[in-house]
């Protein structure tokens, strides 16, 4: 938890000083799809972030996130399409009613983007669930921008794309006789396809069912969450183009735990020689369901990153590229196509260190770090590392260095323009969190 952010004393007078002109300097309110909500000691949102709120990548033609919704909408032709609820959900939303723990990590301010108290930039599409759920909607597919506070690398992005789908049936035996009827459709259409499938059993004793369901109900919907996933995997990476590459697609079924589904499960798609996680995925907790009015249901829900999927069906090798205004991105995609990126030069990087003393008592968290860099060098930091952290003996101040290194994807960036981001960089650092440069 970042001391600064809640306000905790201090026992260096200057740096108390500092801490609180950075309060001062927080704006009142802030304004996002043209409305304005109060700030308050736990807003965390940056401007840089900020300024991409509005941009919903997967709504614009011929993106390759758009592209791909589309794909996985026609999978799941029957489904009712959403893609245009607001990000800004209350915490209870994103998190309470999903049967998270008080204290769970991903509340804390360092994991996740805070308006106010109140409010948040939801961190996942299942925020929507109980919402969805309760307009009486029983199959579904959701896709939005999500939020988290994260590393700085090629593949992680403060802001990324999640499709959400499920299905509830009745928890009757009319219900269950539609399940049945649906598995052995697509068993009959995965029989026949190129796809190898490493699986765990539907209801293990360390994965179980719930406790209120009928073992055999819950048995049959995790079964037709399993098939129609692997049916959906065959749709996107199946087939010559596919990562399968004439040889089959294997897929594999782990154990997971999300505190809304039971049991839960993780898809990984075996790429180029490594297993990539690509969705998670459970039979939807029942309290979801009584939650959102529909309790005598039951059902399975997934989430999926779109970049992950994107990355490895186009070739895309940076996750920066997705918000690349630039023509030779932008002009290489059609709407509903996907085709190998073709990268039109690789700019040389530029590598900064920096390296400080934190202030006392004040933890920053990398997360903190790399929001600073992020805010000052926009989508020209590339990478960012902890290379070193040590906690000197007698004042028991830490001190920690960090390589930054600065690409941009479009041009080639001068020394000279390094220098100067990182010269802000290390301002921002002093002044927002009291770091002594070494
Ligand atoms: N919301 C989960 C995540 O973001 C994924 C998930 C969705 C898991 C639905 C289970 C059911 O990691």
């Amino acid at each position: 938890m970042n001391r600064a952010r809640l306000g905790l004393p201090f026992a260096r007078p200057c740096i108390r000083r500092r801490i609180s002109a950075l309060a001062n300097g927080r704006p009142s309110y802030l304004e996002i799809l043209g409305d304005r909500y109060p700030t308050d000691s736990i807003t965390n949102l940056t401007p840089a972030i900020l300024a991409k709120v509005p941009l919903r990548l997967h709504t614009r033609p011929s993106h390759p996130l758009n592209t791909l919704r589309g794909l996985i909408e026609s999978h799941y032709s029957d489904f009712t399409h959403l893609s245009s609820l607001s990000p800004l959900v209350s915490p209870y939303k994103n998190f309470d009613e999903l049967s998270f723990p008080q204290d769970h990590p991903g509340r804390a301010v360092t994991d996740s983007y805070y308006v106010n108290k109140d409010l948040m930039l939801r961190t996942h599409t299942s925020a929507h669930e109980v919402e969805v759920f309760r307009r009486g909607e029983d199959k579904w597919l959701l896709t939005a921008d999500v939020y988290r506070r994260d590393e700085i690398d090629g593949s992680h992005y403060p802001i990324f794309h999640q499709m959400e789908g499920a299905r509830i049936f009745a928890a009757d035996a009319t219900g269950m006789r539609e399940v049945a009827e649906d598995n052995a459709r697509l068993r009959h259409r995965l029989a026949q396809a190129p796809i190898v499938i490493e699986d765990v059993p539907h209801l293990a004793p360390t994965n179980p069912p719930q406790a209120t369901h009928d073992p055999a109900y819950a048995a049959l919907v995790a079964e037709n969450l399993k098939l129609s996933l692997n049916s959906l995997m065959l749709t996107l990476f199946g087939g010559q183009a596919g990562v399968g590459g004439g040889a089959p697609l294997r897929v594999r079924w782990i154990e997971a735990y999300f505190p809304f589904t039971s049991p839960s499960f993780e898809v990984e798609v075996f790429f180029r020689g490594k297993w990539l996680e690509i969705l998670g995925s459970g039979v939807v907790r029942q309290a979801t369901l009584d939650t959102a009015n529909v309790p005598n249901k039951i059902g399975w829900a997934f989430g999926l990153g779109l970049e992950r999927i994107a990355m490895i069906l186009y070739s895309i090798p940076d996750i920066r590229l997705f918000w690349s205004t630039d023509e030779r991105f932008i002009s290489q995609f059609t709407d509903k196509e996907i085709t190998t990126f073709q990268p039109y030069s690789k700019y040389p990087s530029c590598f900064k260190d920096v390296s400080f003393w934190t202030a006392q008592g004040l933890d920053l968290h990398e997360n903190d770090f790399c929001d600073v860099v992020r805010d000052v060098a926009g989508d020209l930091v590339e990478d960012v590392k902890k290379i070193d952290s040590f906690v000197h003996p007698k004042t028991n101040r830490t001190s920690l260095c960090y390589r930054i290194n600065y690409r941009s994807m479009d041009r080639s960036l001068s020394n000279e323009e390094a220098n100067d981001i990182q010269a802000q960089v290390v301002s921002r650092l002093e002044e927002q969190f009291g770091v002594e440069i070494r």
